[in-house]
């Protein structure tokens, strides 16, 4: 039923994984795609994909490693894009919410990574964080699709990126009440989201502070149903379809 499009599951984070992942299946949860976004991760999520049916993964370095990733990262990274179930390159991005300061070795990984994008023709999962304007001028110069992963910003911005191909992945923040994100998705067409959880962050209402997981898709879900008046199948029937087209879950 639904697919969780970006969340993060390691044992930093949770006890048991056996069980958060029977958890998110008797939820209705078909599919989790799953970030490894530094090198420990990305090994670490290579091998819940093995473990796993449901889990698929997305590789790529995030922003906040771009003083510390070198050639050779990159390297590793490629040596595996060609593995089964790597669906996608990210989350990758651009962050300036704590430093701006390095933002030219920030631009430089993300769009080292955009050319492998190209390269290996896979969607990517964008991170974008008070660098709205350096994400679109960025992107811009590549021929990549993809999601913009935790999409909050303003409609207009919605529509820029939707107008360069992409989807807004949409989370536990739509349900948040001091969020403005409903508002945005009430105005985009369904045929351009995608839910996902970012777990373990970002847990929506009424978990919203808590550990999160891909179970709690239904809650969002429900959220936006609401907001569209349609039935939260149809919903997930949507979504899921939108997740299918841009992932390729045969891989
Ligand atoms: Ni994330």
């Amino acid at each position: 039923m639904f697919i969780d499009t970006h969340c993060h599951l390691s044992r930093e984070d949770y006890d048991d994984i056996d069980k958060v992942i029977k958890e998110d299946i008797e939820a209705g949860v078909d599919k989790i795609v799953v970030s490894g976004c530094s090198r420990e991760s990305i090994d670490e999520v290579m091998k819940l994909r093995d473990k796993y049916d449901i889990v698929y993964v997305t590789i790529g370095y995030h922003p906040e490693y771009a003083d510390n990733v070198r050639e050779k990262d990159l390297d590793y990274l490629k040596r595996l894009l060609s593995e089964k179930k790597v669906v996608g390159i990210g989350e990758i991005g651009l962050d300036y919410h704590y430093t701006k300061e390095n933002r030219d070795k920030q631009i430089w990984l993300f769009e080292e990574q955009l050319k492998i994008a190209e390269e290996f023709n896979l969607p990517v999962v964008i991170h974008s964080r008070d660098a709205t304007q350096d994400t679109i001028n960025t992107l811009k110069k590549y021929r990549v699709k993809g999601i913009i992963h935790c999409f909050s910003g303003s409609l207009e911005t919605a529509k820029m990126y939707i107008s360069m191909g992409f989807l807004l992945g949409i989370g536990g923040v739509v349900t948040f009440k001091n969020s403005k994100l409903k508002d945005v998705v009430k105005e985009i067409s369904l045929e351009f989201i995608v839910l996902e959880t970012d777990s373990p962050y970002l847990a929506p209402v009424p978990y919203r502070g808590k550990v999160n997981s891909s179970k709690y898709l239904e809650y969002i879900a429900k959220f936006i149903s609401d907001i569209k008046n349609i039935s939260v199948s149809e919903l997930a029937e949507i979504t899921s379809k939108n997740a299918s087209c841009l992932f390729d879950f045969n891989k």
